[in-house]
């Protein structure tokens, strides 16, 4: 594998699962296969999970890793081309990219949307151009309008922890203050697609009206704007925010009575609920879900690890 950027990257998704959980059962198995390689891990925006997570897996695989704070301590990048620099951006991604090439034989970034003009973020101008001047395998460890770590690691928790051979898995619009990306959603629809597919899941969204998706993300998803109709009986939901994509970036309700709480739980089938984290209590998300039996999102967190540790061992295992 040379790049993990969405689960188009993915051939077959029930044994890139399955080996994760291999991964999981023996961590250090494939000690010597990252030996004498370096994994440079750029981050433009903050991250807790990603970075840690990122960082054991490739620890747990025998490489070197090196990470770069671009929005804190690099220079500031210029993306677009043909314009002459003599604002505030001191380096262009072309040089940059390719140095940080010479560094590494794997890496990974990060890099949030502005939520500004829609066209431009969904472009991945920023994500593109890194990928094709840096001249090395690339993860992403979020992008402007996917998250394909963290939803690999969503699908491996969703199958190590199922109690029935299809579940129904809901994704439910959460409350929140701030007006938040769409990756992580976008992310979670498109691999939930894949995995509903490949019989792995049924698949529903919920979410106030003018909350839609992108299409391109949110084929064969079934959607809804009637939060209760929607966990009737699921087993898994999916607590997530996201800004409007119709109007772009704007946040076009207080979403008053759509954060879950226990009583939402009682026509579910005993639903476990996942959210990416970091969570906002109380607005987002009660805390009697969080502190409670039904909170799987610290397991979800934990299997972030073996979500990394499967591509970085894909994409060492071509190198
Ligand atoms: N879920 C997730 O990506 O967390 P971080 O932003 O802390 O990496």
């Amino acid at each position: 594998m040379k790049l993990f950027s969405s689960v188009k990257d993915i051939n077959d998704l029930k044994q890139l699962v399955n080996e994760a959980l291999e991964l999981k059962k023996d961590p250090y198995g494939f000690q010597n296969l990252g030996k004498n390689k370096t994994l440079g891990l750029v981050f433009l925006n903050p991250s807790l999970r990603t970075r840690l997570s990122t960082q054991k897996a490739a620890l747990n695989l025998g490489m070197n890793v090196m990470v770069m704070n671009m929005d804190k301590d690099g220079w500031a990048l210029e993306t677009r081309d043909g314009v002459v620099m003599n604002g505030t951006t001191v380096e262009h991604i072309r040089e940059a990219a390719a140095v940080m090439g010479e560094y590494c034989d794997i890496l990974g970034l990060r890099s949030f949307p502005k939520l500004e003009d829609r066209t431009e973020d969904y472009s991945e101008n920023l994500f593109r151009k890194f990928v094709k001047f840096c001249g090395v395998p690339v993860v992403s460890l979020e992008s402007a309008t996917l998250h394909p770590l963290q939803s690999l690691a969503d699908l491996i928790t969703i199958q190590e922890q199922k109690q029935t051979v299809k579940p129904k898995v809901v994704l439910s619009w959460a409350p929140h203050v701030k007006s938040l990306p769409q990756a992580v959603p976008n992310s979670f629809s498109e691999w939930m697609c894949r995995a509903q597919q490949e019989g792995l899941v049924d698949f529903v969204i919920t979410h106030p009206e003018g909350y839609e998706l992108a299409e391109e993300f949110t084929a064969g998803a079934s959607i809804t704007y009637n939060q209760e109709e929607a966990l009737e009986n699921a087993d898994f939901i999916y607590v997530k925010n996201w800004s409007s994509y119709r109007e772009y970036g704007k946040i076009l309700s207080e979403g008053e009575g759509w954060m879950i709480d226990n009583k939402k739980l009682e026509s579910s089938n005993n639903a476990q609920i996942m959210h990416c984290l970091p969570v906002r209590r109380d607005l987002e998300l009660s805390s009697e879900i969080l502190d409670g039996p039904n909170s799987l999102v610290i397991k979800e967190a934990g299997n972030r690890v073996w979500a990394a540790q499967v591509v970085l061992k894909k994409m060492l295992e071509k190198l």
